[in-house]
């Protein structure tokens, strides 16, 4: 087993691949094939926020290396007619294992992609999570028809901005609440900042960058600057401009959260509490005792602390701590239906995507997205008919090896 660094980055054709590729989303066999077209598509500095990692992207790289700890060892001659990809999450029934996990600032990706985020998740018959810095209004999202909406809090500012978020969510008819805690202080992402001059200032090379991609110089600034919508009402009017939301997220961090935290948002929320950003069994004990309905096994895909565990390394091991009847969530590297197989059958109840779902919106919007859950419902599929397996219900330790815990 090695853990060294690859001189390919994240995903199997390196950061940038070059390789030929079919541009219509439609036509992509693999989440790889959409990321392919959106590098693309993007220009550097949009493509570097989704793609990077903290520091020297160890993290990033373990993520992905984690899967190889584990093989399968199939069943044979089963009957597997009729194999069912549901799951349970929240008393309620999803139609694949998945969820997508909230991130922020999607509309530098395509012009209104929470939106197309949530809509292709509503089809797929899955959750979709809202960052506290995405880019479209939360009662926006809510109005989608049919979707399991998922709110992602962040806290900063004075506590009365958590709590009006809080009270948006409920009024939108969120389902669950993801508190995220890994990013009190913010990841070492230099590969971003040597886009930029200074803090949210492009550098003239990022600009004249853009204007080598036209296509989404027209699609996503041609119809303005997304804005971080639902945070506008904290921040002064005449700061609200071009970056202006962001610059008072930065002055607003607050570096300290605890756990009393999680009891005042315990008492605010009454509905599913998650903590997204577990990275340690000792956590994943106090988060049971807090009393919250589950945890997101997380690294933030990377983009906080360098040198971390990869969260499916943790995963059975929450899972005993855990017990059966608490909602054990996981993301950070996951691309392809094994990936995911492998995940639920260590203990977790679903996987959440991070830039799988990113890289089928920046290809091609709610079709691009719809698309990466298309190839992830035929790989987590075949992957159940290959394994014996005629349910996502029915997967357990037995069928890795070595056999976990
Ligand atoms: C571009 C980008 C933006 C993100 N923004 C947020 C965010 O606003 N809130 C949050 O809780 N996590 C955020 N995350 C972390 C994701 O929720 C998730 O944990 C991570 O992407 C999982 O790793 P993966 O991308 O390898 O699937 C972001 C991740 C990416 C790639």
């Amino acid at each position: 087993m090695s853990f060294l660094p690859r001189p390919a980055e994240s995903m199997e054709g390196g950061r940038f691949p070059r390789r030929a590729f079919q541009r219509d989303p439609a036509r992509a066999e693999t989440i790889d094939d959409l990321r392919a077209i959106a590098m693309r598509r993007l220009p550097r500095f949009s493509a570097e926020y989704l793609e990077g990692g903290a520091e020297q992207e160890f993290t990033l790289r373990r993520n992905r290396e984690a899967f190889d700890r584990h093989a399968f060892r199939p069943r044979v001659l089963r009957n597997v007619d009729g194999r069912d990809l549901g799951r349970t999450v929240f008393g309620r029934r999803m139609a694949l294992p998945i969820a997508i996990s909230p991130t922020g600032f999607n509309g530098m990706l395509w012009h209104e992609a929470d939106l197309c985020l949530a809509r292709a998740a509503a089809a797929a018959g899955i959750p979709f999570s809202q960052s506290t810095v995405s880019n479209i209004r939360v009662e926006d999202i809510g109005a989608v028809p049919g979707l399991r909406h998922w709110w992602q809090l962040y806290v900063f500012g004075p506590d009365e901005v958590w709590r009006r978020l809080v009270a948006r969510a409920e009024q939108a008819g969120c389902e669950a609440l993801l508190f995220t805690v890994d990013t009190h202080v913010l990841g070492n992402r230099e590969w971003d900042r040597r886009n930029y001059v200074r803090p949210l200032e492009l550098s003239l090379r990022s600009k004249l960058d853009i204007l080598a991609h036209p296509t989404w110089l027209a699609q996503v600034l041609g119809r303005g600057l997304p804005r971080f919508l639902n945070l506008a009402e904290f921040v002064p009017e005449a700061q609200r401009g071009g970056f202006g939301i962001a610059r008072w997220i930065g002055a607003n961090q607050r570096e300290s959260l605890d756990w009393d935290l999680v009891a005042e948002i315990r008492k605010a929320w009454p509905r599913k509490l998650v903590i997204k950003g577990i990275q340690n069994e000792e956590d994943v004990r106090l988060a049971v005792k807090a009393g919250v309905d589950g945890i997101v096994l997380s690294n933030h895909g990377g983009r906080q602390l360098d040198r971390a565990i990869a969260p499916l390394e943790l995963v059975a091991a929450a899972r005993a701590i855990a017990g059966p009847g608490f909602t054990i969530l996981v993301d950070s590297g996951f691309r392809r239906g094994p990936e995911i197989v492998q995940a639920i059958a260590l203990g977790a109840d679903a996987v959440m995507l991070g830039r799988a779902t990113l890289y089928g919106v920046a290809a091609g919007g709610e079709a691009g997205v719809a698309r990466a859950l298309s190839i992830l419902r035929a790989e987590i599929d075949r992957t159940l008919g290959l394994l014996g397996v005629r349910s996502v219900d029915e997967l357990g330790p037995g069928i890795l090896f070595p056999s976990a815990g």
